[in-house]
C-alpha cells in the first residue's frame, strides 16, 4: 500500500474524498494537512478529525496548515456552497482528538523524507501548504513519488472567475510554485471533474446505509446539491475532489493526460488564477512535451459516481 499525504480544505466534496480514501486498501493515510479554502484551516481540521473519528480512524494524524494564502489574507470561504462550518451546516459528532503540534508543511516535509520515493501527495484545496513545504525544503520535489492535484481549468471556463478554478484562484502564487517544482504532478481540472457526479439517487443510497458515516455524508451533500442546480438544472453535484483521490488510488485511469508545460497566472489582471496549459499539437492524440512534468487529465476511463458509491457503501468502519 502506498503512503499518502492528503492536503484538504474540508469541505463537502473533500469529505467524500476523505471517506473514499479511508475506505481504500490500496493506500494508507500517512498524514493529513488542512488549508484555508472552502473554510479556514482550523475548521477544516475539526471537520477532518470528526469524520476520521466517525470512521474509526482517529489513528490518522491531522496537522493544521496555512491560515492565509501566500500573498494576501484569507477572505472567509464559501458558506453558500459548503455551509458555514464547511460540512453543509450539519453538526457532526465532535471528537476530543486534537490536531498535531506540527504544521501541515512540516508534516509534508517529514513524510517526504520518511517515505522517500514512495509518498503520494493528494492535494484538493489551495496549494499553500505544498508551496510552503517546497520553500522550506526544495529537495522534497525529488523525494515525492507523485502529486495529484484537483485544480485548474484547461480548456473549459473557471468556477471562481471566468478562467480561475477555486483551488488555484485562492492562492495562485502557491500554485505557480507547485507547478514549476521539478516533481511529477497529475492535474485533475474542471474539464474532467465536472463530468463526474453524484445524483439524488446516490445520495439517497447513502442516506439508507446502515453506516452512520454514510448517512452523515448524505446529510452534508444536501446543501451542495442545491448549489449545483444552477449549473446542471437538477439536483446533483460534481465530484471534484473524489476524482483526484480515485485517480491517485488507481480505481479511475486517466486515458488522455499529456505531460505539458503549465503556467499559473499570478498577476493581478483578469487572468489571475488561470492554469495556462500548453496543449498545442495534441489533436492527433496525447503527446508528452519533453521536460514537462504536469500531466493534465482530459479524459478518464469510466464514470466515477458508481465506483465511489460502491466503495462508500462497502466500507465497514
Ligand atoms: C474545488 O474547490 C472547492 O470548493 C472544492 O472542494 C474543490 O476542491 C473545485 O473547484
Ligand atoms: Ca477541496
Amino acid at each position: 500500500t502506498r503512503p499518502v499525504y492528503f492536503d484538504c480544505d474540508t469541505g463537502i466534496d473533500d469529505a467524500l474524498a476523505l471517506v473514499y480514501l479511508m475506505a481504500s486498501p490500496e493506500i494508507s493515510l500517512a498524514g493529513i494537512g488542512t488549508v484555508s479554502g472552502n473554510i479556514d484551516a482550523a475548521q477544516a481540521a475539526v471537520n477532518t478529525l470528526d469524520l476520521l473519528a466517525m470512521g474509526g480512524r482517529d489513528d490518522v494524524a491531522v496537522a493544521v496548515g496555512a491560515m492565509n494564502p501566500l500573498a494576501r489574507p484569507f477572505t472567509g470561504g464559501v458558506p453558500h456552497i459548503h455551509g458555514r462550518n464547511g460540512v453543509g451546516n450539519v453538526e457532526l459528532p465532535h471528537t476530543e482528538k486534537q490536531p498535531e503540534n506540527e504544521s501541515a508543511a512540516d508534516m509534508l516535509v517529514r513524510l517526504a523524507h520518511e517515505h522517500e520515493g514512495e509518498l503520494v501527495v493528494i492535494a484538493i484545496g489551495p496549494l499553500t501548504n505544498l508551496a510552503l513545504a517546497l520553500q522550506q525544503d526544495p529537495s522534497i520535489a525529488g523525494k515525492v513519488h507523485e502529486v495529484v492535484i484537483m485544480g485548474g481549468a484547461a480548456l473549459v471556463p473557471g468556477n471562481l472567475s471566468a478562467v480561475g478554478e477555486a483551488n488555484i484562484w485562492n492562492d495562485p502564487e502557491a500554485a505557480q510554485i507547485v507547478m514549476q517544482a521539478p516533481w511529477q504532478v497529475v492535474l485533475v481540472p474542471l474539464d474532467v471533474t465536472l463530468e463526474n457526479y453524484f445524483e439524488e439517487d446516490d445520495r439517497l443510497a447513502l442516506a439508507a446505509s446502515d453506516s452512520e458515516l454514510n448517512r452523515a455524508l448524505a446529510d452534508i451533500l444536501d446543501l451542495y446539491f442545491d448549489f449545483y442546480v444552477a449549473e446542471y438544472g437538477r439536483k446533483l453535484c460534481a465530484l471534484h475532489d473524489p476524482l483526484a483521490a480515485a485517480i491517485a488510488v488507481g480505481q479511475i485511469t486517466a486515458t488522455r493526460a499529456p505531460n505539458v508545460p503549465v503556467v499559473v497566472d499570478d498577476t493581478q489582471g483578469p487572468g489571475r488564477g488561470q492554469t495556462i496549459c500548453d496543449l498545442r499539437g495534441q489533436r492527433t492524440g496525447p503527446k508528452d512535451v519533453e521536460g514537462a512534468h504536469v500531466r493534465v487529465v482530459l479524459d478518464t476511463d469510466q464514470p466515477l459516481g458508481p465506483v465511489l458509491l460502491a466503495r462508500l457503501l462497502d466500507y465497514q468502519p
